[in-house]
This record gives structure tokens, sequence and C-alpha cells, in this order.
């Protein structure tokens, strides 16, 4: 079974509350935060994001799935844990030592919090297999980070078959989520190579027809 993580990055603030509901009714399975903070891309959402995440906690039940696009979690995590969110992810490109990478996935663990670590286009999947063992689901970047309604780059998606094939060779339970560029013409071949959390943003928030758009992406 797929489910569909709708981002919220490039929801305007006047009727955020309304398309919370609205998506809740279209059936997104969760929302997906992007938390950036102006270094390791070059937007900062960190206020926007925090305002949304905590407006979600207090109006729905549905899972908050947070994508932490940040030099520092040390910065932001407390508060986040705080809000009791289904997932973290964090970049390994901003962990350099082995050490601090099982540190922030651990604080993440203890707090019954699932963690995910998120690649970039540019980063392979050799450079996280020593962590697989540990984490609940891997975010392969569909896109350079950054910002959204981008074109998926279809090479990412050979990660995503790679990442599967080693997952099922070594019979982990983890989950494998996709960002960026997914729309109704993108979404199957992530699916086929092994992606079973979509993450949406402009495909969904764009159309006119959430329940459509999103049933689209899961069928
Ligand atoms: C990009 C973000 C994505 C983005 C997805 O840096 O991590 O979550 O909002 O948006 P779309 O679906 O429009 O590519
Ligand atoms: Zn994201």
């Amino acid at each position: 079974m797929v489910r569909v993580s709708t981002s919220i990055l490039t929801q305007e603030k006047e009727d955020a509350v309304k398309t919370f509901y609205d998506l809740e009714v279209a059936h997104t399975d969760m929302f997906h935060i992007d938390v950036m903070d102006g270094k390791f891309v070059e937007k900062n959402t960190i206020e926007l994001m925090k305002d949304y995440a905590t407006t979600l906690s207090h109006i729905t039940n549905l899972g908050l799935d947070v994508h932490f696009m940040v030099e520092n979690i040390e910065e932001f995590i407390d508060e986040y844990i705080d809000l009791n969110p289904e997932y973290i992810s964090f970049h390994i490109e901003t962990s350099k030592t082995k050490e601090r990478t099982m540190e922030i996935i651990n604080t993440i663990k203890e707090n019954d919090i699932k963690v995910a670590i998120a690649i970039n286009p540019d980063t392979s999947i050799e450079d996280i297999k020593e962590y697989i063992p540990y984490v609940h689901m891997v975010l392969v970047m569909t896109v350079v980070p950054g910002k959204g309604g981008q074109k998926l780059i279809p090479e990412t998606l050979d990660k995503v078959s790679e990442l599967k094939k080693f997952i099922e060779q070594e019979n982990y339970d983890i989950d494998i989520e996709v960002d960026g560029g997914i729309n109704a013409e993108t979404v199957e071949q992530a699916k086929q190579a092994g992606a079973n959390v979509l993450v949406a943003g402009s495909y969904v928030l764009n159309s006119s027809n959430l329940k459509e758009a999103i049933s689209n992406l899961k069928k």
C-alpha cells in the first residue's frame, strides 16, 4: 500500500487551515513539513513551517512527516519532538561523522518517532548503507532540495530501485519515500522503482480537485 504525504511548502497563509481540512477530507495520509534554514538550502521556512506544524498538531490526528533541510538539526529538533510527528527526516549530507548521525537517529527513536535519512540526488545509496538497519525510512530526493514545483530527475529513481533491492536482500522492513516532482505521470515509475511513501506538493495543491489528485497518486 502506498501513502501520500502532501507537502504544504507552497501553501499561502490566508487559507492554510481550510486547505489542511480539505486535504484531510481528500485522504492525504500525512502532512509533509519542509523545514529549510536558508543555509542547507537557500530558502528559509523556519517560522512558517513551525506555525503550520503547530496548527496541524491541534487540528488533525494525521501524521506529520517532518523533512529537515537544515545544517544544524540540533537547533530545531526539540520543538518538533514536542509536536509528536510520525516521521522526522534529516539529510546525511549535513552529518559528517558516524557518531553524530547515530546520535540524531537515537534521539528521534527514543521519543517514539520514526526516523528517516534523506539523500540528495548526488548522494549514493552506498553512503547510507551502514545506517539502514537503524532507520524506519529512507527519503530519496527526486529533485534538488530547495523549492517545490521542479521536474523529477529520472536517474534518482535508479537509486530507489537499488535501495529497494538492497532492502529486500537484507530483509529490512523500511519505507522508501520519494520527494520532488511527483505527479500523475511520474508516480507510476516511482512506485515501480519501489517507493511506498509519496511526497507531493504542487501536483496536489494546484489541482482543482484534491481528492482526485490524491487518489490518482494512490491507484
Ligand atoms: C523540495 C521539498 C519538497 C517539495 C515537493 O525541497 O523537499 O517536499 O515541496 O514539492 P513538489 O511536489 O512540488 O515537487
Ligand atoms: Zn520535502
